[in-house]
């Protein structure tokens, strides 16, 4: 039985062995047969011919494909107005068009932009001359108290004669006036955030309950945890009695 194994073995090996060169030589005749077939040299030039007459074709059958005439939607006008309406119709679809996305690019700005109660919180005016001198005025803006002490001549004088190069936050009382009588500040405590009382504390300008910070008569921190001056901020005098912060 083994031997018989064996030769069948030998003979599957060697089958493919023995076609292979059969079958080469198949190919080639049949490659040459097409070349044949498809390219005839006819003085110098090459030509190519059909490989095959496809059995679907009947040039005697008529066409199934029919073409609908179109003929009565046809313009009976000239080119020429024809064209002057096409032209019409292009720019008004772009007129229409432009103005829609002017409309649309419009109502996003206007809804992004901020609204009028936020608008009129970004800036206040206050009239100086109802504020006397040695008396403070807290307001109200964009949500936090505002403190303007019109200053005496005293307590201008002790606000600048400060050695203030050796306070905590170092800053002369130039730095936080624009006019000497009229400082504005906010009223919130550099420490934690409260609000600082008016005209109390141990150098006379404000202090703080929450934890004991004191503040001079320029809104500079001298006592208490509170690591910096009171906060300036950004104001103007468009006449010389008002005032604008914002
Ligand atoms: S919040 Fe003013 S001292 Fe702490």
């Amino acid at each position: 039985m083994a031997p018989l194994t064996t030769r069948a073995g030998s003979l599957l090996r060697a089958c493919p062995r023995q076609r292979i060169p059969a079958l080469c030589s198949a190919v080639t005749s049949a490659q040459r047969r097409t070349k044949a077939d498809i390219v005839q040299r006819t003085g110098g030039e090459y030509e190519r011919t059909p490989q095959f007459d496809s059995p679907f074709r009947d040039e005697d059958s008529t066409p199934t494909t029919k073409i609908p005439s179109f003929a009565k939607y046809m313009s009976k006008k000239p080119e020429s107005s024809n064209k002057v309406f096409q032209y019409f119709m292009v720019g008004s679809m772009g007129l229409l068009t432009a103005a829609g996305a002017k409309a649309t690019v419009q109502d996003f700005l206007v809804n992004m932009s901020a609204s009028a109660d936020v608008l009129a919180q970004a800036k206040v005016e206050i009239d100086l001359k109802a504020i006397p001198e040695g008396k403070n005025v807290i307001i109200k803006w964009r949500g936090k108290p505002v403190f303007i002490r019109h200053r005496t001549e005293d307590e201008i004088k002790e606000a600048e004669d400060t050695k203030w190069e050796s306070l905590r936050d170092p800053q002369p009382d130039s730095d936080r006036v624009k006019k000497p009588e009229w400082l504005i500040m906010l009223g919130v405590c550099t420490h934690l955030g409260c609000v600082p009382i008016g005209e109390s504390g141990d150098f006379g300008g404000w202090f703080c309950p929450c934890h004991g910070s004191h503040y001079d008569i320029s809104g500079r921190a001298r006592k208490g945890p509170a690591p910096l001056n009171l906060e300036v901020p950004a104001y103007s005098f468009p006449e010389d009695e008002t005032v604008v912060i914002g």
